[in-house]
């Protein structure tokens, strides 16, 4: 294994310790029951506007996210479960850090210097968001970081093989709040050999109150002229597409319910990669949402080139969340930036390989206004 990764490990522990000596904000620590043979912690960051976000061990999972509406009353916009073992059962990612590769990879097969990988395939002929154990599965290690603003980071080591991957990948996402009402995401991947990465964050957000109903009287605004077509199993032609004239341009803001039906996938709805314009390396406006009831909206940005907009057409009544709510289809929706699907088996894709020894950075920010 590279000599590195450990040492980062360590340095990465030594600067929370300091922070902590320093008294920098306060984030609480709880203990949240036991997953995988381990014992789960959830972290609770308090910021602008009583905004509170409250992350876990276990999947880096974004449990619960508190924002004002129009009369500064706090709502849970994040669907999720009060309870551990909701998160241990079968359920769709909630909130959950997705990797090493989020997303599909086309029969989990690529080839790399050479030589053809396979991986774990757990969503019909196709890898999905890192496999059967991937990174929504393990319990992670976690530190708060000094500074003015709360914050924690969390960190993994995905050993060299795991779920058919090349290369020992020492991965870090920090959480953290600012003066405004916003939540960053930075993560950041090391590796000793070569291998795909695409980590993200996969939120379902419902600006109306996690129990809210369906999203589809939400406005959403995509930076986004083009998009990846899909065939069947949801897997990138390799075309790249204008949305001009389809059910995909939301370059102007549209009610997720306008076109939705027009939208041939099976379920019905919006899963679908789209191009973000001026994106790739540094912040970008993703996407913005606006809820209408509460008044809420959402802005992302990202300096990832893509974004996968989901509308959440999987949840089909069978799962009960927080409050004994049952989520239905529609009720949430999810932005997940990232790099394309199977972009590794795209070539006029941007790069989603890693090179050994180079590290991997990738922000977004989820910013909240009410009007
Ligand atoms: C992503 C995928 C969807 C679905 C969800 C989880 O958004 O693109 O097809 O797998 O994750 O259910």
């Amino acid at each position: 294994m590279n000599a590195r990764i450990p040492a980062l490990i360590l340095s990465l522990g030594l600067c929370a310790a300091a922070a902590q000596a320093a008294g920098g904000p306060a984030v609480e620590r709880v203990p949240f029951g036991r997953a995988d043979g381990k014992a789960v912690d959830l972290y609770v960051l308090r910021g602008a506007g009583g905004m509170v976000a409250k992350v876990m061990t276990y999947g880096a999972i974004l449990t619960e996210l508190d924002v004002p509406d129009r009369n500064g009353k706090l709502d849970d916009v994040v669907l999720g479960f009060d309870h551990i073992d909701g998160y241990l059962s079968k359920e769709p990612y909630f909130g959950a850090i997705v990797g090493r590769v989020g997303n599909r990879i086309a029969k989990g097969r690529f080839t790399l210097g050479g030589r053809t990988y396979q991986l774990a395939t757990n969503d019909g002929p196709n890898h999905l968001h890192g496999g059967k154990k991937g990174f929504d599965k393990v319990v992670w290690g976690a530190q708060v970081v000094p500074g003015d603003t709360p914050a924690v980071r969390f960190s993994y080591l995905s050993r060299d093989g795991e779920e058919g991957y090349p290369g020992n990948c020492s991965v870090t996402v920090t959480y953290s709040l600012s003066s405004s009402i916003e939540l960053r995401i930075d993560y950041a991947v090391a590796t000793d050999r070569d291998t795909p990465v695409n980590v993200t964050n996969h939120s379902y957000f419902n600006l109306g109150g996690a129990e809210n109903g369906d999203i589809l009287g939400n406005v959403l605004t995509l930076n986004a002229d083009r998009y990846t077509p899909v065939d069947s199993t949801l897997i990138p032609t390799g075309e790249i597409a204008p949305v001009a004239g389809t059910p995909m341009d939301f370059r102007s803001p549209t009610r997720i319910g306008e076109h939705l039906k027009e939208v041939g996938a099976s379920p019905v709805g919006y899963d679908h990669n789209f191009v973000v314009n001026g994106a790739g390396g540094r912040l970008a406006l993703v996407a913005t949402v606006y809820e209408p009831r509460s008044g809420r909206e959402m802005q992302v940005s990202s300096t990832e080139p893509g974004v996968q907009f989901y509308t959440g057409n999987f949840l089909d009544g069978t799962i009960t969340g927080k409050k004994g709510v049952v989520y239905r289809q529609y009720w949430a929706l999810c932005l997940e930036t990232q790099h394309f699907p199977d972009s590794v088996n795209h070539p006029n894709f941007p790069a989603s390989v890693l090179k050994a020894g180079d590290t991997y950075r990738s922000t977004t920010i989820f910013r909240f206004m009410a009007k």
